[in-house]
């Protein structure tokens, strides 16, 4: 979908409401309203079991957003495969890189229907770029990279967003596998910018509100530690500080003596001749 003019602002789609969706828990964890009760049910457990979930989700938006900026503003990089999107709130990719370089082309991807629902809002970008919505899964990077091309230029540097979704590939499913597909068809130059939740900090607390969580799931989470989180980045210079707790990485912020968030983020570089 591209925004071709006059249409509503959202898309009829069919929701499930028997289970918790990620989108919607995390919008849930934000504080917005596009939710519902077992979606409420399920972050409020799983927050109480573990209450830096969703201190951790607000630094993984601005850890997102601190991304795009030095991508767009100090690497140059003016195209972005948004992969598993979530519904629009404030500082989505395509406001964050179009308000550094207007021309900036973004494609935005979510398997959920509820994301669909409110892309609208996603393809509202500057009149110098371009925005366009995929309804693709994670799983399918081939068919991903095949739709992204009509808006994307793959001989050009592009940052493939992998922002809190990878959890959702468990690992009879290949996650090094779609990143390294996802990887292969990008230019030398391109970016890789990953957050994933840890399963090595404050490993009970997350162990107990990831299962909470997955009890009311549609599709269950799989936090991650670190080394298996710099495996991602196989093929790429891992860029300095490397894979980090999401305030430590460039221009983030932590109150003193704050307890550690579970989850770690980094972004690498694709080299000339990288894979
Ligand atoms: C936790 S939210 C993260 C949203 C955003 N990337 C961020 O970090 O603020 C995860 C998003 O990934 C989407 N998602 C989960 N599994 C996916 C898959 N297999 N393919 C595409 N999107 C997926 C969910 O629908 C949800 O919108």
């Amino acid at each position: 979908m591209t925004d071709h003019g006059a249409t509503p602002e959202r898309e009829p789609v069919e929701i499930d409401r028997s289970a918790a969706h990620p989108a919607r828990v995390y919008d849930r964890w934000l504080g917005g309203t596009n939710n519902f009760a077992v979606d409420r049910e399920a972050a409020d457990r799983a927050a109480a079991a573990n209450p830096q979930v969703v201190p951790a989700v607000r630094a993984n938006r601005a850890f997102l957003g601190r991304a795009v900026r030095y991508l767009t503003g100090d690497r140059g990089i003016r195209q972005f495969l948004d992969i598993g999107t979530g519904i629009p709130t404030k500082n989505n990719t395509h406001g964050v890189a179009q308000g550094v370089a207007p021309d900036s082309r973004i494609v935005y991807v979510d398997n959920d229907p509820i994301v669909l629902a409110h892309a609208r809002k996603l393809l509202k970008g500057s009149p110098e770029g371009v925005t366009a919505y995929i309804s693709g899964d994670l799983h399918d990077p081939g068919k991903i990279l095949q739709e992204a091309a009509r808006t994307l230029d793959f001989t050009e540097p592009v940052a493939v967003m992998l922002v809190a979704v990878l959890q959702y590939i468990s690992d009879d499913r290949d996650p090094y596998g779609i990143v390294a597909q996802l990887l292969e068809a990008a230019a030398p130059g391109s970016a890789l910018v990953v957050s994933h939740p840890a399963s090595d900090i404050g490993a009970e607390k997350v162990s107990a509100s990831m299962q909470r969580y997955n009890e009311k799931a549609a599709v269950h989470a799989t936090p991650r530690t670190h080394q298996q989180i710099v495996g991602f980045f196989d093929g790429t210079d891992l860029l300095e500080p490397g894979v980090v707790q999401l305030p430590q990485w460039p221009g983030g912020e932590s109150e003193p003596d704050a307890p550690p968030l579970p989850m770690w983020c980094g972004v690498g570089h694709k080299p000339n001749g990288g894979r």
